[in-house]
């Protein structure tokens, strides 16, 4: 039954999302009426152009470039616009006129996020961001709620689409990786700065908002560390497939015990990475997120599916929608965010990981002996390793080493490279989900 007043809804952009944003609200108004017990009127969609052309669905009478005014009037805010300003400055703008904001904007929220939240709990409103990381999956609700009772101890996410795309034509069609970028490059799967994706930036940014709410700390972004994937070769995907691999590119956030060189903390790192081929992660093909999460009580949990689209983003978005909605008929503070553990971030030296290094090398007597005492004396202990003589000077070398410090097994690598054994390193790739 509907008893509450219409709540009014801003939509800030109708691009990708917010004109599948608009269309989802228009066609379901009485189903979703039903579910949060008052109509939502969508009372106006922000644009930079009243010219452009718009997806089917989005009504031209609502289209506005007065963002201000519309977010003066509204009970919520949608904000799908991108970008860090004015995307910053109208959420605040909403929030501080008593609006709930719901937002996809996981830049602004891993740039601005303190700021935003303080703001929220300030004024009593809520600040919904589901389709700000791995956008169709649910993962921020799970983190915020279903698992706010147990301990996270790791996660390990596929969290870009478009690298994950990239990486899975490397490996099932042997393209290069400008072959593979080319592809998603044509099918649209790229952000407008492909170096986002490429370089890391956006996976970075999901993985410091998963960290925050996780481990109840604030990650700043400077504080992830972030390796790309414009380093991997065609060559390196052919070796990992022989071994048993395949390579992607993992968000990992973790929690890591004190020891005698730093206190407890966490770490929120970035970087492509070897993992068994049947890991759960894997299995993950073409532009397809996953998150697995691991949790003391709850132990081993994985999340799947579209990481990108608009119309898939848009589902999060009404979902937070239609919590921000519940809440204004219940009334009530609704969630509030807690950074109470404050953890340090500690550097990826901190981190305990596994390398995988290939050398080129002379191939002469006690060179293998050589390679393995600079391992040895850096502390490193070496798990697997695998000779081949090519040709009648060098020979290849690939170590595979037991879990040590991501500190010392830098520090081999630099001593090998300085080795008058050693040609040249080849490959050097972290090892995960062993
Ligand atoms: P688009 O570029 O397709 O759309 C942006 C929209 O915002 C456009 O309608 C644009 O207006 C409007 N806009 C931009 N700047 C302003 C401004 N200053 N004032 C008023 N309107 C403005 O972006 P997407 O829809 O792809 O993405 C939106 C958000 O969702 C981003 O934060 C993105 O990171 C996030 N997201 C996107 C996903 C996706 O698959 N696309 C997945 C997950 C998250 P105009 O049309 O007139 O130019
Ligand atoms: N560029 C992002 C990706 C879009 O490839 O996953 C979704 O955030």
């Amino acid at each position: 039954m509907i008893e509450y007043r219409p709540l009014r809804v801003a939509l800030l952009g109708a691009g990708s999302v917010g004109a599948q944003v608009a269309r989802l609200l228009l066609e379901n108004k009485a189903e979703l009426a039903a579910r949060v017990g008052a109509e939502l009127e969508l009372v106006g969609i922000a644009v930079r152009n009243l010219d452009s052309k718009r997806a089917d669905g989005v009504p031209a009478e609502l289209l506005t470039t007065d963002a201000e005014s519309l977010i003066l009037g509204a009970d919520i805010v949608i904000e799908v616009m991108g970008g860090l300003e004015p995307a910053r400055t109208y959420i605040l703008q909403a929030l501080n006129s008593g609006a709930d904001v719901v937002t996809a904007n996981k830049a602004l929220l891993a740039t601005h996020g303190t700021e935003l939240f303080d703001t929220a709990e300030q004024v009593g409103a809520q600040l919904y961001f589901e389709a700000a990381v791995a956008a169709a999956i649910p993962i921020i609700r799970p983190l915020r709620e279903s698992l706010a009772g147990d301990t996270v101890t790791r996660i390990m996410g596929i969290v870009n689409g478009s690298t994950n795309y990239i990486l899975d034509r490397m490996d099932s069609a042997g393209l290069t990786l400008e072959q593979a970028m080319a592809e998603a490059t044509e099918l649209g799967y790229l952000e407008a700065d492909p170096t986002l994706d490429i370089e890391g930036i956006d996976a970075s940014q999901k993985a410091a908002i998963l960290a925050s709410l996780a481990f109840h700390t604030e990650v700043p972004l400077d504080k992830v560390y972030r390796e790309g994937i414009t380093k991997i070769t065609a060559e390196q995907m052919i070796a990992a497939k022989r071994d048993g691999y395949v390579i992607k590119l993992l968000a990992i956030c973790e929690r890591i015990a004190a020891n005698e060189d730093h206190e407890d903390g966490v770490s929120v790192r970035v970087y492509p990475a070897l993992i068994p081929r049947e890991h759960p992660l894997g299995a993950v093909r073409g532009a397809f997120n996953a998150v697995f999460v691991e949790a003391v009580a709850a132990g081993s949990l994985m999340f799947y599916g579209a990481g990108a689209g608009g119309v898939q983003t848009a589902s999060a978005i009404l979902g937070d929608l239609v919590s921000a909605a519940k809440r204004h008929v219940a009334g009530g503070p609704g969630l509030a965010d807690s950074v109470h553990a404050n953890l340090p971030v500690l550097p990826i030296d901190a981190v305990n990981t596994r390398y995988q290094i290939t050398l080129e090398t002379s191939d002469a007597p006690g060179v293998l002996a050589k390679v393995a005492s600079i391992v040895a004396d850096g502390g490193v202990s070496i798990e697997t390793v695998e000779q081949n003589a090519d040709d009648k000077d060098t020979a290849t070398i690939e170590i595979g080493t037991h879990e040590a410090t991501d500190a010392a097994l830098t520090a081999v690598v630099n001593h090998l490279a300085a080795s008058e054994v050693v040609e040249s390193i080849i490959s050097v790739l972290r090892v995960e989900g062993i």
